[in-house]
């Protein structure tokens, strides 16, 4: 599996999170993803920037363009130095929240993407990585009738 040269963008804002929702659309249509996989992405990548700027008080997404043989991929890791998570588990549960939200932002991005891994350090930051395969292409008919 190669990855292509990465591309940083802060979390800063309500603007930033607009732009980064911007270039994930751009990139994930770039890498071939349907209409339905582009929605979930973008709503996955939108919670977690929301969560490292209001959880985590900012920080950066970076985007990795993925080749895997035939396969193209997006993969997308949110960092920020903030307080951290102490209880991942509890953190993923729906419904769990410790600043008046819904609690969903969290466990609603893990179901909407194929791969989510979630790196926390009480005090140091946390750093959510999430990645999406594109369908491979049709497989040729067989010519049998
Ligand atoms: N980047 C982060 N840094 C520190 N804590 C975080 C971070 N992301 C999530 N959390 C913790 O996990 C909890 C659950 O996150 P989740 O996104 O599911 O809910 P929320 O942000 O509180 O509400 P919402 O449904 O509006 O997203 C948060 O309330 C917060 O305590
Ligand atoms: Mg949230």
């Amino acid at each position: 599996m190669t990855g292509s040269p990465s591309e940083r963008l802060p979390i800063g804002s309500d603007a930033d999170l607009a732009r980064v929702r911007r270039r994930v659309r751009q990139a994930a249509a770039g890498v071939g993803f349907g209409l339905v996989q582009q929605t979930k992405l973008i709503t996955a990548a939108s919670e977690l920037a929301r969560n490292a700027l209001v959880h985590g008080g900012g920080g950066h997404v970076e985007l990795t363009r993925l080749t895997d043989g035939a396969r193209r991929g997006l993969r997308l890791s949110f960092v920020d130095t903030g307080p951290g998570i102490r209880d991942v588990e509890l953190a993923l549960t729906d419904g769990y929240t410790s600043a008046g939200g819904l609690g969903l932002g969290l466990s609603g991005a893990r179901r909407l993407v194929q791969e989510f891994s979630l790196d926390s350090r009480p005090g140091r930051g946390t750093t959510v990585t999430i990645t999406d395969w594109a369908a491979g292409l049709p497989s040729p008919r067989t010519g049998t009738p």
